[in-house]
């Protein structure tokens, strides 16, 4: 699919931010129905995604079909001037197709089936499911291909099912003969010399399924890349039968939020439209899983997309799959909403229109809850239509990012097995910690796979990549040599793409690059021990998670380990290779020194905030001509301005600083001085 000539996002949104939610009507008489139309007109909703979990009644028996409801739902979203984001119902099989072929169900590690009676109950191998899955795409197709209320296929729904069972296990070993053609090969790539695992045929090799002791790592790791791949063929299929009968309508699949399962950037790579769905915590909205989450899973989806992405899901108010489920408090919807928007989103949508009063999610909030029109939730979605209904002139316009995120799917599943220095080091929790001090230091960025082209950057990071391929080994020194600002962490350039550990135990291109002669040991820490460090930023400064015992070859120590076994040994390391700089964290530094020695290395890369003297708790995004500001505080706070400029959502003018409320936000566009005027 070239993507140059498929349908885009803004085919869809029409110089329009996109504005909605799913939308469930066949849980609700057809009266509601007409009350859905006008309280959408209300809220300024122009889009609804349709059909999500509709297979058993779009087909209530093998080959039945029953269209008349869903014509008669995008008819009337067509008359209320609201498109159609229509779905295939693949993510939930009909109870029927699990009862006569069993073999569509998945099975887990342990051979036992998973049954149908919730949804996701699919084998991604299974013949039988991805013939009847097309089926109903193609019917769906060719029935409302034409329909003018259709502006956009949304695929599945959060792929992610893993399965164990035999036809898997087929599938897996047609996967594995075209990764290594030889068995030989595959042996060598899974080091089966080890244990007595050695392979003496095809047939003998089945998915990792559970065993007595620890699993083969790189079968794991395969194991992970195939599901991916395997559910990607799901989705290409139904795209493939899509394109084919509508090729004007783009096509999009939902993900999760930087969800272990898919390698997105492969997936995002099929897509028309990258789409994802994210839930911030509102219990702490400046806790790591509230406005800092929504900016790291934010900038990826925006780095996959290559440009304008869509909101596909959040939640009005409470979730229901949280141990204690918080509403919203006044305010952050708009703010999280918006934050979204600086981000680069053209579409803001929610899980889902009219809250459920049946089923597993009747206590999951919706646009319009149980309250209904007069409830909170829907007042603060017809507030936050009216405000997307301002930013229109938004859309399309690129977000502004000088530094990057390196992130591969790869080194986060390669991460996942057992048998390592610490279970307590995950692949997120440096990347998480990183990624959230570059959010606080008011730095925008994007996320980059090691191999991609990083040129455009000043400063990239590199938080954990335990596993990185030669190319981007390679990549990576090229980088640095060219000018690059690299900011490497711990334990990273340590195994090949077999999960085999290099030479030395960390590649010799990167510590050449690093300055790093050797790596004598891993020292990762327990549960709430910190180590300190020598002071950073003239501040004390301690290290958590992860220790090493390093000997540098040419870099300086910017910060040596305090105390201790590695009493003296370098923590913290600079050096200057090529025309670049290549930094080396040989642990996890305390939140404010991390701000520290990012903020430092982005400032000698002449890396900086958009705004000077931005106050704590402050967002601030470039997208095209206009600023974001975003307050992720309760507390009201003002911005310095450098010059007079006028807020897009509420057309007042600020002259030397802009007022932001509690929760509040403002979208700001410069104006020359006034005459006689500072600026
Ligand atoms: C999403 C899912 C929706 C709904 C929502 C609830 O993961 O796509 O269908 O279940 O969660 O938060």
């Amino acid at each position: 699919m070239t993507p140059s000539r498929r349908p885009s996002l803004g085919d869809a949104a029409r110089g329009r931010i996109l504005y909605g939610g799913d939308y469930n009507p066949e849980q609700w008489p057809e009266p509601v129905w007409h009350e859905d139309m006008e309280l959408m007109r209300e809220a300024g909703v122009n889009l609804a995604t349709v059909g999500v979990f509709s297979w058993a009644r779009l087909e209530p028996r093998p080959g039945a079909r029953d269209f008349g409801w869903l014509d008669r739902v995008l008819d009337l979203l067509h008359a209320s001037g609201v498109g159609a984001c229509l779905a295939t119902p693949t993510a939930s099989p009909p109870p029927w197709m699990g009862a006569r072929h069993p073999e569509t169900l998945p099975r887990d590690e342990t051979g036992a089936v998973v049954w149908y009676g919730s949804r996701n109950h699919f084998c991604a191998s299974s013949p039988v499911y991805r013939d009847h899955a097309l089926r109903i795409t193609a019917d769906l197709a060719d029935r409302y291909g034409d329909h003018p209320a259709l502006r956009l296929w949304h695929v599945n729904n959060e792929y992610g099912t893993a399965c164990w069972c035999d036809t898997t296990a087929r599938h897996f070993r047609r996967w594995l003969r075209t990764r290594y053609g030889s068995l030989e090969a595959l042996n060598e790539a899974w080091g089966t010399a080890f244990w007595s695992q050695r392979y003496d045929s095809w047939g003998e090799i089945i998915p990792p399924r559970r065993a007595q002791y620890m699993a083969n790592p790189t079968q794991e790791l395969d194991f992970r890349r195939f599901t991916s791949d395997a559910l990607l063929e799901c989705f290409t299929a139904e795209r493939d039968v899509l394109v084919e009968r509508t090729p004007h309508i783009p096509v999009t699949t939902n993900f999760m939020p930087f969800f272990v399962g898919q390698d997105g950037w492969a997936w995002a790579e099929r897509e028309d439209v990258v789409s994802v769905d994210l839930y911030p915590d509102p219990a702490d909205p400046e806790g790591p899983d509230g406005g800092a989450w929504g900016a790291l899973v934010q900038d990826l989806t925006r780095s996959q997309a290559r440009g304008p992405w869509l909101l596909m899901e959040q939640a009005a108010g409470p979730v229901n799959w949280r141990g204690v489920n918080h509403p919203r408090p006044e305010g952050l919807t708009r703010l999280w909403s918006l934050q979204a928007v600086a981000r680069g989103a053209d579409g803001i949508c929610f899980f889902q229109w009219r809250q459920s009063r049946q089923g597993s999610e009747k206590f999951h909030s919706g646009m319009v809850g149980h309250a209904g029109a007069r409830g909170r939730t829907f007042r603060q979605v017809r507030e936050l239509g009216a405000d997307l209904g301002r930013l229109a002139g938004v859309t399309g316009a690129p977000v502004t990012a000088r530094a990057a995120v390196l992130h591969d799917w790869n080194a986060w599943w390669a991460t996942l097995s057992a048998g390592r220095p610490s279970s307590r080091l995950t692949y997120e929790q440096p990347l998480r910690a990183w990624h959230r001090a570059l959010w606080e230091s008011h730095l925008t960025c994007d996320f980059a796979h090691p191999e991609a082209e990083l040129d455009g950057y000043a400063l990239v990071a590199a938080p954990h990549l335990y596993l990185l391929t030669d190319a981007a080994l390679d990549n990576l020194a090229a980088y640095v040599r060219g000018g690059g600002t690299l900011v490497c962490g711990f334990f990273t350039g340590v195994a090949d793409e077999d999960d085999r550990v290099r030479e030395g135990g960390v590649d010799a291109r990167l510590r050449t690059v690093l300055g790093i002669g050797t790596v004598h040991e891993w020292w990762p820490l327990d549960e709430g021990e910190a180590q300190p460090l020598t002071p950073l930023s003239g501040a004390d400064a301690t290290g958590t998670l992860w220790r090493e015992d390093i000997e540098t070859a040419g870099a300086e120590t910017v910060a040596a380990y305090r105390g201790g076994e590695l009493d003296g040994r370098p923590a913290v390391t600079r050096h200057a290779f090529g025309d670049g700089t290549a930094w080396y964290l040989s642990t996890l530094p305390d939140p404010a020194a991390l701000r520290a020695l990012l903020s430092r290395a982005a400032g000698e890369a002449d890396v900086r905030p958009p705004l000077p003297g931005l106050p704590a708790g402050v967002e601030a995004v470039r997208r095209g001509a206009w600023l974001f500001l975003l307050n992720h505080r309760r507390e009201p706070t003002a911005v310095p301005l450098p010059a007079p400029a006028t807020d897009l959502l509420t057309g007042r003018r600020y002259e030397r600083e802009a007022p932001l409320g509690r929760y509040g936000a403002a979208v700001l566009r410069g104006e020359p001085p006034a005459p006689g005027g500072g600026g």
